[in-house]
């Protein structure tokens, strides 16, 4: 069910991180500030090439996507984790996390952070149990993040 994801996949991921992103950050970030789209086609057909991409298919149609963008030979970012609203608290977030993680570590990869809005409590829940820390916290415009991390070895 979870696949490398290719640039063939590229409509249907970017519609799932804009309607999950939307619907979900539109609570944690001030009006106003809360980009939409949140990426363009332009923007995630630079990121497919650079990140390795993850898709969970179900019944043939992408409903989860994940990403591994690898910084330095032992250090990288987990991005654009999201499931479709209807789609989520099923197991699928957890499961590409854990397909993330597998491939991190398969590059050698010791430390992954992500970031996150402060006010993402259900996020930051999510990746509690999944055993990341909250290591810092990042003044944005109007709202903080925070940058959460997990050493995988
Ligand atoms: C966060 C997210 C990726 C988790 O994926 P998922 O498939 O829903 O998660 P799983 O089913 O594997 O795990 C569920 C756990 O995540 C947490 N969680 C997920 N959604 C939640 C919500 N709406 N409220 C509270 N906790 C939530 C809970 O700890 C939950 O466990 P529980 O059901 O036993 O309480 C998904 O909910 C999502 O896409 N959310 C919107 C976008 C987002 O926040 N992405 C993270 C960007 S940094």
């Amino acid at each position: 069910m979870i696949e490398r994801a290719s640039l063939s996949d590229l409509d249907e991921i970017l519609y799932v991180i804009n309607t999950s992103n939307f619907l979900a950050f539109s609570r944690a970030i001030p009006p106003g500030f809360l980009k939409y789209p949140f990426r363009t086609r332009d923007e995630l057909a630079r990121e497919i090439r650079d990140m390795i991409f993850f898709v969970y298919r179900l019944g043939g149609r992408i409903v989860g996507v994940a990403a591994l963008y690898v910084t330095s030979p032992t250090e990288a970012w987990l991005c654009h984790l999201y499931v479709l609203p209807q789609f989520q608290r099923r197991g699928i977030g957890s499961a590409l996390l854990k397909r993330v993680e597998q491939e991190a570590l398969l590059l050698g990869v010791r430390v992954i952070r992500l970031m996150t809005p402060e006010r993402a409590h259900w996020a930051i829940r999510f990746y509690r149990k999944h055993g990341y820390m909250i290591v810092a916290r990042v003044r944005r415009e109007a709202w903080f993040d925070v940058i959460m991390e997990k050493r995988i070895c």
